[in-house]
């Protein structure tokens, strides 16, 4: 036997080590505990299976057999040639097989690829397949397939979600219907009756339309009071994805749910959440490329922000934005303190400047933007409440779409976001087909490109762009927020 294994390369044995550890931890785990243990493998391993990240929390390593060069795993997903449902999805010219472990492991011999035909897979054999590229008739695969290097453990989790995927039916499916959880923020519960409307609205056109292959669509509506708390009907255990119109505290939703949310600023960032905008950071790079082409490419921006974690986080997304979009740099100056001479300071150094944008805004502002003249002011929409009176000509950034009643109403375009939203999972759920499962959901929300969720801009969407549009309308105002809108200017980012 030590024969044997000096033989066999240095992987191998660390496969076979793999194995051996499974079986031990397979043999003794009759217990509720180990029955925890075991699903806190399969998250693990999904974990690893959809962001290539291993137990220790970095990235394993992926290596092409035919350069040899090691690429970290969190850019070669297994769920990202094979699909997050593991039944394969064609990418970049390769067709990555069906390994959903119902299919590894079928009880005859299959015909993998023109000219490659296998017996089925064990757990040992699929180890072996994944750090050394032979499959289970010592056959080698491709070169398309990489040779990943797992730990023990990793191989273990891995294992464990494998076998586990594709086996139980998501919640919120049944052979009728599909449930959507609706999130709607507590700061628009008085436009929510009017949500709850066009919903349903919507919801009973695509059911007479025949549902989604078959399934009617159900909207399930829960504020974010229940979400967080406890009773909550949106409870993953009967959602399959849902819709969030505001801001939601990370914790409120599972993060097993896929979502689609209004806004990239309402939610944080997660693999399996999608954005119809980019909010914010989209009216703030509009603007500051609408000031670039008003003023010229010499004119000087200075950026107002909030001296906080937020906003200096946000300065950095602006910057990086402004500059894959060939964009102006600019000043960053802190919102100052409430003392006038650091008001003074403030007002000087954007005296200096030709536009002046504001990242941050609170009670300082208004007082401020008095004294701001002559630089043309740069206003995102989702920061004011209402259309300040200022001494020179304002630029204020809508989410595309957005309806403008009048002068001192500023637009609420929650109804018609939030239908958004439901139309994108709906366009997610018919590409999905009838196996639809959750993973099945967020890969084909991936392939949605320039659809049009009847709201503003198309949105666009792959494997990593989960915001569908970054962008603003841009509305001119002359001083004094005068009546007249002048013109209204659409742009887009990449
Ligand atoms: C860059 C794309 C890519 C990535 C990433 C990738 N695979 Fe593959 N995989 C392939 C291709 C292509 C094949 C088919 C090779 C062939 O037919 O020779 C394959 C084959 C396999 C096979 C053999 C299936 C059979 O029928 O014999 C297994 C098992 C497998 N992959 C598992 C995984 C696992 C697990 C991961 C993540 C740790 C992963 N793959 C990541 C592209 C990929």
């Amino acid at each position: 036997m030590p024969g044997m294994m000096r033989r066999k390369p240095a992987v191998s044995r660390l496969w076979l080590g793999g194995a051996f550890h499974l079986v031990v931890t397979l043999a003794t785990c009759l217990t509720v505990s180990c029955a925890l243990a075991d699903d806190e493998a399969a998250a693990r391993g999904r974990r690893l299976f959809e962001t290539g990240v291993g137990r220790d929390g970095q990235s394993i390593v992926a290596v092409f057999t035919d350069s040899g060069t090691p690429v970290p795993g969190k850019l070669l997903s297994c769920a990202g040639c094979h699909g997050r449902d593991a039944t394969g999805r064609p990418v970049k010219g390769i067709d990555p097989p069906n390994i959903s472990w119902q299919n590894l492991t079928k009880p005859y011999a299959l015909q993998a690829r023109a000219g490659r035909s296998r017996l089925p897979y064990d757990e040992a054999l699929f180890l072996r397949a994944v750090v050394t590229g032979i499959d289970s008739s010592n056959q080698k695969l491709g070169t398309a397939m990489p040779r990943f290097r797992l730990t023990p453990g990793d191989g273990a989790d891995l294992l464990a979600y494998m076998r586990e995927l594709g086996t139980t039916t998501d919640p919120g499916i049944t052979a009728q219907e599909i449930t959507i959880g609706i999130a709607l923020s507590p700061r628009t519960s008085e436009l929510d009756a009017d949500v709850r409307t066009a919903l349903n609205l919507y919801g009973e056109e695509v059911n007479r339309g025949g549902g989604i292959f078959g399934r009617r669509i159900v909207f399930a509506f829960e504020d974010d009071h229940a979400l967080s708390g406890q009773s909550g009907a949106l409870h993953d255990k009967n959602i399959l994805a849902a819709v969030v119109g505001g801001a939601v505290a990370p914790t409120a939703l599972s993060d097993d749910i896929p979502l689609v949310a209004v806004r990239s600023d309402a939610i944080s960032r997660r693999p399996n959440a999608f954005y119809v905008s980019a909010g914010l950071l989209g009216e703030l790079g509009a603007l500051a490329m609408q000031a670039a082409r008003e003023l010229g490419a010499t004119a000087r921006l200075t950026v107002l922000h909030t001296d906080d974690d937020a906003g200096r986080q946000l300065l950095a997304d602006l910057r990086g934005l402004l500059l894959r979009n060939g964009g102006p740099t600019f000043d960053a100056v802190p919102l100052a303190d409430r003392s006038d001479a650091a008001a003074d300071e403030t007002v000087r150094r954007v005296r200096a400047s030709d536009a002046v944008l504001f990242a941050g805004w609170d009670q300082r502002a208004p007082g401020l933007l008095a004294r701001l003249d002559p630089a043309l002011v740069l206003l995102p929409g989702s920061l004011i409440d209402a259309l300040p009176d200022a001494p020179t000509r304002m630029l204020v950034a809508y989410q595309p779409g957005a309806f403008f009643v009048q002068r001192d109403t500023l637009p609420k375009p929650v109804q018609r976001t939030v239908l958004a939203a439901a139309r994108l999972v709906v366009e997610g759920l018919r590409r999905a087909g009838r196996d639809v499962s959750r993973a099945r959901l967020v890969d084909s929300l991936e392939t949605i490109q320039r659809f049009d969720v009847g709201y503003g801009a198309p949105v666009s969407y792959g494997p990593q762009q989960h915001v569908g549009f970054t962008g603003a309308q841009i509305l001119y105002f002359d001083a004094h927020g005068g009546q007249a809108v002048q013109r209204a200017v659409n742009v887009e980012l990449d």
